[in-house]
């Protein structure tokens, strides 16, 4: 046994040994001390740092209204199909309308999706967005369905609306149809969101001349922004030829896995092309998603207090703040 009792000599040999071990030992604490701030930094940092590489700013809480409208009009774009456009409307006009806002969801794509997942069974309508477009006597409030969620409206759409890209072909002034006759309701609403179909078709360029404002869901998946150049040329001819007002109102990431580095490469291929308009929030791929259109609610309701239903009102709280 080398250890030394208290009270006893140390030996001469012993000495050096002893001290070389202290100094390692404070080196090393130091050392470890050292470690554990960058370490801390390092989360610091990674705290405010959003998913999307960038600080995320603190969104004020939205101020209640005592007046409403008139709408600001969003149309949910890409020709991409199954990028969560319709999943972004439902669940970006739940949470706006949690937060008190009027709020009308225009079904705009034939395969009615939108009334589905808000538990409208589309076959079973007389009125839906075609005989709005088609028909001069028909009004949006004869086409307007409540949701279940309250200050939450919905236009239902169904196979109907397809043979209306073809009859608008020859109308006077086509492209400005869904413009015209949303007109009416504005005045009652404070955000009104399109849920367009997944094509650049006439459909698409009447919900773009009716907007005052573009979002552009992007899968994070490889070929996310494939075909994303042919979506912002039509944006930009529309507002040259159709509707000078309209803006890009972000880019929103959607499908988001953080556990893969394909998932986090793309996201961050899509911020270095699209910069400040990637909105700082992220929706993550959850299973909870699809499960709510088969419920036929929006997820804010479905599961409250999910990931998801956080995320769209974090959203929600952006787009208030833009
Ligand atoms: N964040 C998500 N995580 C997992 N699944 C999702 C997510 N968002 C949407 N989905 C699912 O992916 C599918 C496509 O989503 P959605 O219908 O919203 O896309 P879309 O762009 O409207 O498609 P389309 O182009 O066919 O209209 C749906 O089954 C939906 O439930
Ligand atoms: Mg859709």
């Amino acid at each position: 046994m080398s250890t030394n009792l208290p009270g006893e000599d140390v030996g001469a040999d012993q000495l050096p040994l002893v001290q070389a071990e202290s100094v390692a030992s404070h080196e090393s604490v130091r050392a470890t001390d050292q470690v554990d701030a960058a370490l801390d930094e390092a989360a610091r940092v990674a705290a405010q740092l959003g998913p999307t590489g960038r600080p995320m700013p603190v969104l004020p809480e939205p101020v209640a209204l005592t007046e409403h409208g008139p709408a600001h009009v969003i149309a949910m774009c890409n020709q991409k199909g199954g990028v969560g456009k319709t999943t972004s409307t439902i669940n970006l006009g739940a949470a706006l309308a949690e937060q008190g806002r009027h709020v009308l969801l225009v079904d705009f794509d034939p395969q009615g999706a939108l009334s589905v997942g808000l538990g409208v069974n589309p076959h079973e309508l007389d009125r839906t967005v075609y005989n709005l477009l088609m028909e001069r006597e028909v009004s949006a409030d004869d086409v307007l369905l409540k949701t279940n969620v309250p200050g939450l409206d919905l236009l239902p759409s169904n196979i109907d609306l397809s043979a209306a890209e073809v009859q608008l072909v020859g109308e006077v002034a086509r492209e400005q149809t869904l413009g015209r006759v949303l007109g009416p309701v504005l005045p009652d609403y404070d955000y009104v969101i399109i849920d367009c179909q997944p094509s650049l078709g006439l459909l698409t360029v009447n919900a773009l001349t009716a907007a005052d404002s573009v979002i552009i869901p992007l899968e994070c998946e490889f070929f996310a922004l494939r075909g994303v150049a042919l979506l912002m040329d039509t944006i930009l001819k529309v507002q040259d030829r159709l509707n000078p007002q309209l803006e890009l109102q972000g880019i929103l990431a959607t499908m988001y896995d953080a556990r893969t580095n394909h998932g986090r490469e793309v996201l961050a291929r899509v911020v270095e092309a699209f910069g400040e308009r990637v909105f700082h929030t992220v929706i993550n791929r959850t299973v909870r998603f699809p499960e709510t259109t088969v419920v036929g609610e929006p997820i804010t309701t479905y599961a409250s207090s999910s990931a998801g239903a956080a995320a769209y009102r974090q959203l929600a709280k952006e787009v208030l703040a833009r």
